[in-house]
């Protein structure tokens, strides 16, 4: 079909960005390779499904499905002030993280401004950049983590934004807190820095940033993002909150759609912050997860990155698409990385669904299962 009629009526800055690639649906694989079985490790969601008390505020919900959501969102902001220490006037909610980094982009770019990201990261920022008609300020990693001092090195008097994702998708390598909060003071304060934590309940490791405590101590030129759509199992449901200066958070309020949050995710959202055994029971199996498949790799001779994510960045002999297309091929949904050669992404899944890839992938790297030395 023949675009160059619209182009030039589009809004130049999307005509740069490919925009996401949507992943096939397990439906449409199902269909297409005639699998009666596929295991999506692709999107880094829960292994263990929705929380129990979400999914009894689903059913709840349904009867007040007339009525327009509370547009002001009172109780869910109560809930989760309440939950982070903050005032309700500090939180933005949104219709899952990927609508705030829209609201961020929205609220601060615009044309020929800079925002510094890390090299590869996670790509709506890239995305939301370009379609601002903003610029990219790709700052490579350093082993495969975000290099703080190379991002303060990229900041110019036109940059607004600087998205540290910590952990970094795809990689799930993070900052600590010294490196973080020594970086904080090195950003001028017209500069806004992004702290994307989709993934922060999987940490373990004990100087992760505190980036709420220093964010009550004053640091209003920082906003923190979160998202109810990993280690809460709740993807489906589109849930994310910002926190952030209250005065960003009015003027985000001028334009942002009233009813961006349904009066479901609401309810299910203030239900799911209360289920403390869900999250513990998900970082559980995530850990277990993590360790049996840290050994399965390390015995194939493969090269992974350690993650303080829910998924594992692996490196390969071939072409990720190549991979990639096998382990569909045998009902396996993993994702190739973005920006970097010949690595996959593979969300830790089911103990079952662990156990399953490692079977497809020794047989698509023709290795012996189970796997041994070489
Ligand atoms: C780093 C990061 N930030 C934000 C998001 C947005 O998640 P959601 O829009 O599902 O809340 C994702 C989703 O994959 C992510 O990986």
């Amino acid at each position: 079909m023949k675009t160059e009629w619209l182009e030039s009526l589009l809004n130049p800055g999307i005509l740069k960005t490919e925009g996401c690639v949507p992943e096939k649906s397990i439906e449409e694989i199902k269909a297409e390779l005639g699998l009666t079985n596929v295991i999506k490790i692709s999107s880094n969601e829960n292994p263990i499904g929705p929380p129990p008390k979400a999914i009894e505020a689903a059913h709840d919900c349904l009867k007040e499905l007339h009525l327009y959501p509370d547009p002001t969102y009172h109780d869910l902001r109560k809930a989760l002030g309440k939950h982070l220490g903050l005032h309700k006037e500090e939180i933005l909610v949104g219709n899952g993280g990927g609508e705030l980094i829209y609201l961020i982009a929205m609220a601060f770019l615009g044309e020929g401004q800079e925002v510094i990201i890390g090299d590869p990261s996670y790509i709506l920022y890239e995305i939301i950049t370009k379609t601002m008609r903003g610029r990219c300020v790709y700052s490579p990693l350093k082993e495969y983590g975000i290099d703080l001092e190379d991002m303060v090195k990229r900041i110019t008097p036109l940059t607004k934004l600087i998205c540290v994702c910590n952990p970094n998708n795809p990689t799930g390598r993070s900052v600590s807190r010294d490196e973080f909060f020594s970086f904080l003071d090195s950003v001028p304060p017209e500069v806004f820095v992004v702290s994307d934590e989709a993934y922060i309940d999987f940490v373990k490791i004990p100087n992760f940033p505190d980036t709420i405590s220093r964010f009550r101590s004053g640091q209003n030129n920082m906003l923190i993002l979160r998202t109810l759509s990993k280690a809460q199992g709740l993807a489906g449901l589109r849930f994310g909150y910002l926190i952030a200066h209250p005065s960003i958070i009015k003027a985000i309020n001028r334009f942002r759609l009233p009813f961006n949050v349904s009066r479901a995710a609401q309810m299910i959202a203030i239900a799911a912050l209360k289920d403390t055994e869900h999250l513990r029971q998900t970082i559980n199996i995530v850990n277990k997860g993590k360790d049996y498949l840290y050994k399965m790799f390390g015995e194939m001779g493969l090269e992974w990155i350690p993650s303080d994510a829910n998924f594992i960045l692996v490196k390969m002999e071939r072409k990720a698409g190549e991979i990639y297309k096998a382990l569909l091929e045998k009902g396996i949904l993993v994702r190739p990385a973005f920006r970097l050669d010949n690595h996959i992404r593979i969300t830790v899944g089911t103990e079952n669904q662990n156990h399953k890839l490692i079977e497809a992938l020794c047989d698509v790297l023709d290795i012996s299962f189970p796997p041994y030395k070489v």
